[in-house]
């Protein structure tokens, strides 16, 4: 199963990222028709938030050790772990905000990262505990050219979602982002039609 994870509160008529997951989408399922494809929009769903009270759940979690008040506080986080241990391949889809994912990406993320259950600590390190393939698609601002430093070039983005996808066990991350769209003017919708072609293409490799 694909877990298609859209992060973008804008309309799919307005939303640079939702064409560009669109057109992955379309590759993907031209390559592997009838696969299934599962969507969560963040903005439609009410994730918890990790007071005082989850935050401490999610700790005795983490060293095994929840009483039943806490288990019944850490069922509502499973309602949307339980997706993601399921997937194979999970599809992000987020504008760059302030340099970083959507809040609401951040808020999904505080969600499912959890040790003892979609990752744990090993004698040999940490391991992530999903077996999936990784994509982020999306649409920026600026230009963000994978080779340079985060600290130079200010995507903290990709960089940071390639890092939590690899925490939980998605090794193999593959990006598409529409950049720079607005400043490319009167080129916005060829540069964004080459995107498309190129987002479809790794859909259907994917
Ligand atoms: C609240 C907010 C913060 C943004 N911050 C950045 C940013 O830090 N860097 C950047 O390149 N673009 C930034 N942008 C621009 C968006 O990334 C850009 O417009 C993108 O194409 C939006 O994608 P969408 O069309 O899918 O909504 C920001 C936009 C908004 C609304």
């Amino acid at each position: 199963m694909l877990l298609h994870v859209i992060a973008n509160p804008r309309g799919d008529d307005e939303s640079r990222s939702k064409r560009i997951a669109r057109a992955f989408l379309e590759g993907f399922s031209e390559a592997n028709p009838g696969a299934e494809i599962r969507e969560i929009d963040l903005y439609a769903v009410d994730l918890p938030m990790t007071d005082a009270k989850d935050a401490n759940t999610r700790l005795h979690q983490a060293r095994g050790d929840l009483n039943p008040a806490e288990q019944k506080r850490l069922d509502r986080f499973c309602t949307f772990i339980d997706p993601l241990l399921a997937c194979d391949r999970l599809l992000i889809t987020t504008p760059m905000w302030n340099f970083g994912p959507t809040w609401k990406l951040k808020q999904w993320i505080d969600t499912v990262v959890q040790a003892r259950i979609t990752f744990e600590y090993t004698p040999n390190g940490p391991k992530g505990l999903l077996n999936a393939k990784g994509a982020l698609v999306g649409s920026r601002g600026g230009a963000y050219p994978d080779d340079k430093d985060p600290r130079e070039s200010g995507d903290f983005l990709v960089p940071y979602l390639t890092h939590v996808m690899k925490w939980i066990g998605i090794k193999d991350v593959r990006t598409c982002f529409a950049d720079a769209v607005d400043a490319k003017k009167d080129q916005a919708e060829a540069y964004l039609r080459e995107c498309e072609a190129k987002a479809r293409e790794l859909g259907k490799t994917f």
